[in-house]
């Protein structure tokens, strides 16, 4: 079924000039673009972001690293883009990740991963509501 799932280019996929490159594999799988826009998240938006990993050692550096430039937001849609998005990212650590994906040719280190997409579709729908307001969305 279609599906919208919530993608974000991190600061170091920005500072490393992969939007293109990012953008470019997104579209050529298939899937669409729906909502496109960068922004500078500040802390608030961050802590919201990753509520589930208050309390975790990285939790710190994790907000650092996310508020240190532009990112670029984006809401994608396809048959079964949540899952799709996740098989096109690979895997968190980017030394594990396959090659072929987008972690397992552009990254190296866990923490500065160059992308995030939402890992279940609730949480796409949250995630998605924290950048975009729904007349953003396209159809
Ligand atoms: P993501 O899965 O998009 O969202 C949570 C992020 O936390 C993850 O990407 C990494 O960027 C980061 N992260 C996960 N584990 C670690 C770690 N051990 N050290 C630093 N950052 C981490």
């Amino acid at each position: 079924a279609t599906q919208k799932t919530f993608v974000m280019i991190k600061p170091d996929g920005v500072r490393r000039k992969l939007i293109g490159e990012i953008v470019g594999r997104i579209e050529r799988k298939g899937l669409r673009i729906a909502a496109m826009k960068m922004v500078k998240i500040d802390r608030e938006t961050a802590n919201k972001l990753y509520e589930e990993h208050i309390g975790k050692s990285f939790f710190n550096e994790l907000v650092s690293y996310i508020t240190s430039g532009p990112v670029v937001c984006m809401v994608v849609e396809g048959d079964e883009a949540v899952r799709v998005m996740r098989t096109l990212i690979g895997a968190t650590d980017p030394k594990e990740a396959s090659p072929g994906t987008i972690r397992g040719d552009l990254a190296l280190s866990k923490a500065e991963n160059v992308i995030h997409a939402s890992d279940a579709e609730e949480k796409a729908k949250r995630e998605m509501s924290l950048f975009f307001s729904p007349n953003e969305i396209t159809e």
